[in-house]
C-alpha cells in the first residue's frame, strides 16, 4: 500500500517505470514484481478513476447564513429537515475542490486589494471559450463585471434611449423585464409559441416587432430561461439577420451556455459571423456553471471597440467605478482551468434528475407537460392541465408539499400555471420531493 501510495503521488510515471521502482534484478523477482505490478496497476487506475469522481451528494445546509434561496423557506417553520429549495438558479452541491483549495492557497499568498483581471485570467477565459464554445476571442474584448444582470441593465441604458423599445422573447428571465421598466424603456414582447410542449420562435411576429423604428435592442436569453431551449444555429442566424437588417443590437445573455444536455449544442451568438460579432455583446459567467454566484464575477465580451467604449462609458456613468471581486476573478480562473471533468459529471447528474422527473410525470400524472430540457438545469413544467389555479398551485406546493419552486408567473403572463424546477441537487432530494408531490397532487385532483 505504501508503494501504491507512492505511485499515486508520482502519477506521471509510465508502467515501464515500475520494475525499476521495485528493484527487480532476477527473473523470479521480476515475476513477483509483474503480479504486484499488475495489481498495483488496477489499484492505481481505480484511484485515478475515483480521484476524478466529485462529490455530488453532500448538501451544505444554508439556513440562516444569508442564502436568498434558502431564506424563503424560513417563513415555513414546520419545513422538515431534509427539505431543500428547488427555486433560484443556484446549485445544491459543494464547491469544486480545485476552486476551494485554490482559493485557500490564494488567500495565504496574496493581498486582497483592488483587483484587475490578469493576463492569466484572460487567458483562462479565452481558453474556456475556445475549448467549450469553439469561439476565438481577444483579451481586450473581455470586460469584467459584477454580474450579468448588471450587464444587461447597462446595455439597456447604453444602447437605447428612454421610451425606446427593447425586445424580449417571452416568457423570460424576470430581471430582463425590470431592466426595461426601471429604466423607462418600452417593453416589446414577442411571445414564444409553445408547440406540444416545445417552444419555438414566432419569426413573423419577431420580425414585425424588430422592424418598428423605435426598437433598438434585443435582450436574447440563450440558452433560454425558463423554457430550457438551446437555440439552434439556424434560429440564431435568423434572429441575427432580422436584427442586423433592422438595426437592432443584440445583447445575448449566455450565462447558462455551459449547461447543455446530451444531443444539443450551444452556439455563441457572436461566433456566427463577424457581422453578428460587431453588432452584439455576449454576457457570460462562471457563476451558474460552477456555483460561484456569490463571488460576483462575470465576463462581458464585446468584440466591437465602439460598442465596448459605449458600454464602459455607461458603466462609469451609472455605477461609478465597479470592481470585480479579487476572489471571484481567481475562482473563475481556477474553474475555467480545472473544471472540465467536474462539469461533465455535473451534467450527467442533471440529466439523470431530469429523466427521473420525466418518468415520474409520465407514470403518475401524464397530463402534466414537462418541457424538453435542452439546456440550463431548470426544468419548466406545465401544470395547467390539472386545472388548479396558478396561485393556488403555488400555495399547495409550498404549504402542503414543502416544494419550493420558482412559480411560472414570475417569468411573465405566459408562465402562469408552470413551475420551474431547479435540478442541480443530489438525486435523493429529487426522489423524496416526488413522493411529496405525488401525495399532495392526489389530494387536489
Ligand atoms: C438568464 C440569466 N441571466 C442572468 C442571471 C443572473 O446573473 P448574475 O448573477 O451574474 O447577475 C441568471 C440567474 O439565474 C439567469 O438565469
Amino acid at each position: 500500500m505504501i508503494n501504491y501510495l507512492y505511485l499515486r503521488r508520482s502519477q506521471k510515471k509510465s508502467t515501464t517505470d515500475y520494475p525499476q521502482q521495485y528493484g527487480c534484478d532476477s527473473a523470479l523477482k521480476l515475476d513477483i514484481g509483474i503480479v504486484k505490478l499488475f495489481s498495483l496497476r488496477i489499484l492505481y487506475e481505480m484511484e485515478v478513476y475515483t480521484m476524478n469522481t466529485y462529490d455530488f451528494e453532500t448538501v451544505i445546509r444554508r439556513h440562516g447564513v444569508g442564502s436568498g434561496k434558502w431564506n424563503e423557506m424560513s417563513s415555513f417553520p414546520e419545513v422538515p429537515k431534509d427539505v431543500i429549495p428547488f427555486s433560484v438558479a443556484d446549485m445544491e452541491f459543494t464547491t469544486m475542490p480545485e476552486v476551494k483549495e485554490g482559493l485557500k492557497e490564494f488567500i495565504d499568498t496574496h493581498v486582497l486589494g483592488y483587483a484587475n483581471p490578469t493576463s492569466e485570467y484572460k487567458a483562462a477565459v479565452q481558453n474556456w471559450m475556445q475549448r467549450h464554445h469553439d469561439w476565438t476571442i481577444q483579451p481586450d474584448w473581455i470586460l469584467d463585471a459584477p454580474g450579468v444582470i448588471n450587464a444587461f441593465f447597462t446595455a439597456v441604458k447604453a444602447f437605447s434611449a428612454p421610451g425606446e423599445g427593447v425586445l424580449l422573447m417571452t416568457p423570460v428571465y424576470y430581471p430582463m423585464y425590470m431592466a426595461i421598466e426601471r429604466n423607462g424603456r418600452k417593453q416589446v414582447s414577442s411571445p414564444l409559441i409553445n408547440e406540444g410542449g416545445r417552444y419555438r420562435i414566432d419569426f413573423e411576429d419577431f420580425e414585425a416587432k424588430a422592424k418598428a423604428s423605435d426598437t433598438k435592442l434585443l435582450l436574447l436569453c440563450s440558452p433560454h430561461n425558463p423554457s430550457g431551449r438551446v437555440w439552434t444555429k439556424e434560429e440564431l442566424t435568423r434572429i441575427g439577420r432580422i436584427c442586423m437588417d433592422n438595426n437592432v443590437l443584440v445583447c445575448s445573455d449566455e450565462i447558462h451556455n455551459d449547461l447543455i444536455m446530451p444531443g444539443f449544442r450551444h452556439t455563441v451568438f457572436a461566433s456566427l459571423s463577424d457581422e453578428f460579432a460587431q453588432h452584439s455583446i455576449v454576457c457570460t459567467a462562471p457563476s451558474k456553471t460552477f456555483i460561484l454566484a456569490g463571488l460576483q464575477t462575470s465576463n462581458i465580451i464585446i468584440p466591437n471597440p465602439d460598442l465596448r467604449k459605449r458600454f464602459l462609458t455607461e458603466v462609469l456613468k451609472s455605477e461609478g467605478n465597479p470592481k470585480c471581486n479579487i476572489l471571484g476573478l481567481e475562482a473563475c480562473r481556477l474553474a475555467y482551468t480545472h473544471g472540465d471533468a467536474w462539469l461533465k459529471q455535473l451534467l450527467a447528474i442533471i440529466n439523470k434528475n431530469r429523466q427521473i422527473i420525466v418518468d415520474f410525470f409520465e407514470r403518475e400524472f401524464p397530463a402534466v407537460q414537462v418541457t424538453p430540457l435542452e439546456g440550463t438545469y431548470l426544468l419548466w413544467i406545465d401544470f395547467r392541465p390539472l386545472g388548479i389555479d396558478a396561485h393556488e398551485l403555488a400555495r399547495i406546493l409550498r404549504e402542503e408539499a414543502f416544494l419550493f419552486f420558482d412559480d411560472g408567473f414570475i417569468f411573465g403572463d405566459e408562465g402562469s400555471g408552470f413551475e420551474r424546477w431547479n435540478l442541480a441537487c443530489p438525486t435523493s432530494y429529487i426522489t423524496a420531493a416526488l413522493e411529496r408531490l405525488k401525495s399532495t397532487l392526489n389530494n387536489h385532483i
